[in-house]
C-alpha cells in the first residue's frame, strides 16, 4: 500500500511540474489576440496594427531576442497599458508564442 501511495505522488509530482514547465503557444496565442492587436501586430494573419508598437515578429527577430527575458518583462505592465495583469505561466505562453512569429 504505501508503494503504491509512493507511486502515485510521483506521478501526480511529474503532471504537475510538466504543467509549470512547459510554456503553450496555442494559449499564448489566445491571449495575444484578446489582449495585445490593439497596439501589437501578432501575427502574420493579422493585416492591421498601430504604428506606436513594434510587431511581434519585429520583437521575435531581433537578434538579442531571449523567450525567458521576454516573459519576465511581460510580468511588469508596459506603459501604455497599466491594468493589465498576466501570472507567471500566461507570460510564458506569450513569449513562447512571440518567439514563434520569427520571420524566417
Ligand atoms: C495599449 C497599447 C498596447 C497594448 C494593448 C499592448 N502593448 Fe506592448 N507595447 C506598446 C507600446 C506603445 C510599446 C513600445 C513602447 C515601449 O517600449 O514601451 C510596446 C512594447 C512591447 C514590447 C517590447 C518591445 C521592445 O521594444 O522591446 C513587448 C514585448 C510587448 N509590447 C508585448 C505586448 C504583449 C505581449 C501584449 C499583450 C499581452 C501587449 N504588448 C499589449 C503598447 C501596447
Amino acid at each position: 500500500m504505501r508503494v503504491l501511495t509512493f507511486g502515485l505522488s510521483l506521478l501526480l509530482l511529474a503532471g504537475a511540474s510538466q504543467t509549470v514547465l512547459a510554456a503553450d503557444p496555442d494559449n499564448g496565442e489566445t491571449l495575444a489576440k484578446r489582449w495585445c492587436t490593439g497596439c501589437h501586430v501578432v501575427s502574420g494573419d493579422q493585416s492591421k496594427g498601430t504604428d506606436i508598437a513594434p510587431s511581434f515578429s519585429s520583437i521575435a527577430t531581433r537578434p538579442n531576442f531571449d523567450e525567458d527575458k521576454l516573459a519576465t518583462f511581460l510580468l511588469e505592465p508596459h506603459p501604455k497599458m497599466s491594468n493589465m495583469a498576466l501570472s507567471r505561466e500566461e507570460t510564458k505562453n506569450l513569449a513562447s508564442f512571440i518567439a514563434l512569429q520569427k520571420r524566417p
